[in-house]
């Protein structure tokens, strides 16, 4: 097809990009829809498309005084969470995508997929949605365009990303974009497919209207993609949050956390000290996705690629988070939670008396009563981070923040101490190769069961993950001025079921310990597993914690370890010869320190 032809097809295109004309004609060609629109990012054109979506029932406009440009949107009960069942990495050879990830042959899942988009879009309309994902113009960033069939979805990236004119100024005549390809189609779970094709850098994901399969830029260009491009290119995407937190001294120090999707990443990112930390302060850069490079210094520099947060409603409150409770105060779009007589929000774990009725996430009445949840557990709301009160003045630095810190974290209701230090860089991957965490309701399927989750990222490695560990060992040698590594587990209970550790605004005293021994301000104390701090240096005063729970949450158990042991020898088995040497030893290590 000419590119005259193109531009009868498309209107008036507000682009000369041939590659992009080219393959959005070829999209259409396929998927038919009735009208293309080509979205500018503007104000206008996110009026209309509110209206629209109010107008076809996808939004229903909430309290507009208690919440001014809120709006709630249903989805389809079968399709609440990701899919990691049906998402795919489709590389050519199967090993490239690791024993890990689901594969499919490319030719395969183009034919597969393309039966399936074949005429989808007839009587919809296509909007073509481009998309920045890092500041406009930095040397991290990349342009994404996503194609897709879904109000909701064009809404949601709107917020997620800098999307619109700026990305399509950003990407000029350059081929050098991801091509997602969206359609919700019938919402069949039968026939649903998130695919990426890491060689072509194209994404195609049929048959869901849930965030994290179909917002495009997120889970699966920056991290899926982005982790393959990162390994080509020698830079790392992570699934961490970004925070600077400030001493009284005015000091700030920027660390990097990687937690399990629904394990704290937002929480913490917004976390506000408790009052006995007067002069301190915990500012965002991101809240789930960093984008780290060797900066000409030497150190680790972290973007966001992110311009929103796509954040778990349920147990957010005035205590828990305040910041989020900031943020979702206006502009936000709420997925699946319930809805008040008076056309407000409500969910589990919100401020205040549990409403007397209620409609639930499904539309269906509620009453106090009712033995199910009004909200959906992995509900969610859409903010901008423009909204958020912590916001850091260098979310928007192109060049990123230097890296400190690096975190890993999981869901552990026994076994994983609260705080660990790792020896060095090399202790430090093996403590985030051999992270585990209690599967959550942010992904279909079973919840409470401890999986393997190496660097909260066994969902998100766009291949192989023994290649994948390789790459975190070799990133040691580009990095003159290493970033230190610490373990948390802020989820470990007693024997009734209770957190041990407060949480969230508390966490800031192991945070402060981090910087602390970033810095080299505290000696520490060594353990088996790593270095720890010592008795007294977590201060507890103003906590009302049982005596022993400091100690119950910071004891290592031979037991526990024994079986931890086991499960981590059957993930490495896993990765077979692909297994990082490094790790191995470390791992023999371990053992012979545990002695068992
Ligand atoms: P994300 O998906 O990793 O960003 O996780 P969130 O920050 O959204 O938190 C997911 C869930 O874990 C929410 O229900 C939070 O209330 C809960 N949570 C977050 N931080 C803590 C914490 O420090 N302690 C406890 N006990 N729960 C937490
Ligand atoms: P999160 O991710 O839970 O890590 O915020 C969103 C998702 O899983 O879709
Ligand atoms: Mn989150």
């Amino acid at each position: 097809m000419s590119s005259t032809q193109v531009a009868t097809v498309h209107g008036d295109a507000p682009t000369k990009n041939a590659a992009l004309l080219a393959w959005v004609a070829r999209c259409a060609q396929m998927t038919q829809p009735d009208r293309i629109v080509w979205c500018d990012g503007s104000e206008a054109e996110k009026k209309r498309l509110t209206e629209q979506a109010v107008k076809e029932g996808i939004l229903l406009p909430l309290n507009q005084e208690k919440r001014p440009g809120c709006y709630l949107h249903r989805s389809n009960p079968n399709d609440v969470a990701r899919v990691e069942h049906l998402t795919f990495i489709c590389t050519p050879n199967k090993t490239d995508a690791g024993p890990t990830n689901n594969w499919m042959d490319p030719e395969q899942a183009y034919t597969k997929l393309g039966l399936l988009f074949d005429g989808c879009m007839k009587g919809r309309t296509m909007y073509v949605v481009p998309y920045a994902m890092g500041p406009l113009g930095g040397p991290s960033t990349k342009v994404g365009v996503e194609l897709t069939d879904s109000i909701y979805v064009v809404l949601n990236m709107r917020i997620m990303t800098r999307m619109g004119k700026a990305a399509l100024d950003m990407l000029g005549d350059s081929d050098d974009f991801n091509r997602g390809l969206h359609s919700t189609g019938d919402v069949n779970p039968d026939r649903r497919y998130i695919c990426h094709f890491p060689q072509d850098n194209t994404i195609w994901s049929f048959g869901s209207g849930y965030g994290g399969n179909v917002l495009l830029g997120k889970k699966c260009l920056a991290l899926r993609i982005g982790s393959y491009l990162g390994r080509e290119e020698g830079w790392l995407a992570e699934h961490m949050l970004i925070l600077g937190v400030t001493d009284p001294k005015g000091q700030t120090t920027y660390v990097a956390a990687a937690f399990p999707s629904a394990c704290g990443k937002t929480n913490f990112a917004m976390m506000i000290p408790p009052k006995s930390y007067q002069g301190w302060k915990v500012e965002t850069v991101g809240d789930d996705i960093a984008w780290m490079r060797v900066g000409p210094d030497g150190r680790l520099y972290a973007i966001n690629p992110e311009a929103g947060y796509f954040g778990v409603v349920p147990g957010t409150n005035t205590k828990t988070n305040p910041n989020a409770m900031a943020t979702i105060a206006k502009d936000t779009l709420f997925t699946n939670v319930a809805m008040t007589a008076d056309g407000d929000v409500w969910w589990e774990g919100k401020d205040g008396e549990v409403p007397e009725e209620l409609v639930d996430w499904q539309g269906r009445p509620w009453t106090k009563n009712s033995p199910d949840k009004a909200a959906h557990p992995n509900s969610r709301f859409t903010a901008p981070m423009s909204n958020n009160p912590a916001l850091s003045p260098k979310a928007n630095d192109p060049q990123g923040v230097p890296i400190s810190a690096i975190i890993f974290g999981g869901r552990r209701s026994n076994t994983v101490p609260l705080v660990l230090q790792a020896f060095n860089w090399t202790h430090g991957v093996f403590l985030g190769a051999t992270m585990g965490s209690e599967t959550t309701a942010a992904a279909t399927g079973k919840v409470g069961v401890v999986r393997r989750d190496p660097m909260a990222m066994l969902p998100f490695c766009g291949y192989h993950m023994g290649d994948y560990l390789q790459h975190w060992l070799d990133m040691q040698k580009a990095i003159t001025h290493l970033p230190k590594i610490f373990q948390v587990n802020w989820f470990r209970q007693d024997k009734n079921g209770k957190y041990l550790w407060p949480g969230y605004g508390e966490n800031m005293r192991v945070l402060e310990w981090i910087v602390n021994r970033v810095h080299g301000r505290v000696p520490t104390q060594e353990t088996l597993l790593g270095w720890v701090p010592r008795q007294g240096d977590i201060p507890t005063q103003g906590l009302d914690l049982p005596p022993d729970a400091i100690a119950e949450a910071t004891s290592i158990k031979a037991d526990e370890w024994k079986s931890e042991l086991k499960s981590q020898e059957v993930f490495f088995e896993q990765l077979g010869t692909k297994a990082p040497e490094a790790l191995m030893l470390q791992r023999k290590l371990l053992i012979s320190r545990l002695g068992s």
